[in-house]
């Protein structure tokens, strides 16, 4: 059976995608697989009749590929594909409905106001004041995210946003440690602290060696680490994904969970959280991990 490995893409994140979609290839191709590298672009359906695959090794971040187009694509042609299917993955790569799905379980989520293209907005108005969070709807990786502290910042930061999104949130700042959730098999495998060296978890701090320690598993206090995994699994199924997933959260003092968003697709780079969570709380290297991936894919 040939698995094409679907990496590259349209989106911000195409560089993130091809790094995922070569350490995954690499992985499959260790054990013996007959795996084949597929770029996706604007001709895949062409590419995937040429290609003749039998299953579907989706390692796309963003648009065009986490977002359920793809899925929706293989689906139309009967080729299996690995991950969450069509309307996990649109439900989780939009920020503003997922934040809906998850207020509707009780999932514990930051107050936000959705702003769109022309509107105007003031946090302090809406009762959030300052800092807020201004983030595209459907963006990876921190793409196009800013942390304003002051309304002359505001114009800005919602100008970087919209450049990415016709559809932004505005949030009010959650004072928190970085914790994230590592999903397979629906299950949750453990969890993983980020502390960056900038201001939060940005794009550069997420794929530059040494610019975010990783704390696996995080110091945390049996009963609140147990409940993390609990509501890491509730977001997981809340927007009906399948398999993996790894769910971002930002942990309170307190002690309380706030749900940043579900990645249907993970980052699989050298620096991603999924495998390192795999590894050192599950005992589950990173070729058995992507194996485990793939047999999901044929069920
Ligand atoms: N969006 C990136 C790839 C992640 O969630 O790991
Ligand atoms: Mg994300």
């Amino acid at each position: 059976r040939k698995i094409g490995v679907l990496m590259g893409g349209l989106s911000a994140e195409r560089e993130v995608s091809l790094a995922s979609g070569g350490a995954v290839l690499k992985a499959l191709q260790s054990r013996g697989y007959d795996a084949v590298p597929v770029d996706v672009g604007r001709d895949l359906p062409q590419v995937l009749v040429r290609e003749w695959i039998d299953v579907a090794f989706i390692c796309l971040h963003g648009r065009y590929g986490e977002d359920g187009t793809v899925q929706g694509l293989l689906e139309l042609m009967g080729i299996p594909y690995t991950g969450s299917g069509v309307l996990a993955s649109a439900l989780a790569m939009n920020k503003i409905v997922a934040k809906e799905v998850f207020a509707a379980r009780g999932l514990t989520i930051a107050p936000y106001r959705v702003v769109r293209r022309g509107e105007a907005v003031d946090p302090v108005a809406e009762g959030f004041g300052y800092p807020v969070v201004v983030k595209p709807s459907q963006e990876g990786s921190s793409v196009g995210v800013s942390i304003v502290k002051s309304p002359e910042e505001l114009p800005y930061a919602l100008e970087t946003a919209f450049r990415h999104d016709d559809d932004i949130l505005v949030e009010r700042f959650i004072k928190g440690r970085e914790i994230q959730v590592g999903i397979l098999d629906d299950r949750a495998m453990g969890a993983i602290e980020i502390v960056p060296v900038n201001e939060f978890y940005d794009f550069e701090a997420k794929y530059t060696a040494g610019k975010a320690e990783h704390i696996c598993p995080p110091a945390l206090p049996a009963e609140l680490h147990c409940r993390l995994l609990a509501e890491g699994e509730a977001a997981h199924r809340a927007l009906g994904c399948s398999g993996y997933s790894r769910v971002d959260f930002l942990v309170t003092e307190g002690g309380e969970c706030y749900l940043l968003e579900v990645n249907t697709l993970p980052g699989m780079t050298a620096l991603s959280l999924l495998p390192e969570i795999a590894l050192k709380e599950a005992g589950t290297g990173f070729e058995d991990l992507v194996e485990r991936i793939l047999v999901s894919a044929a069920l």
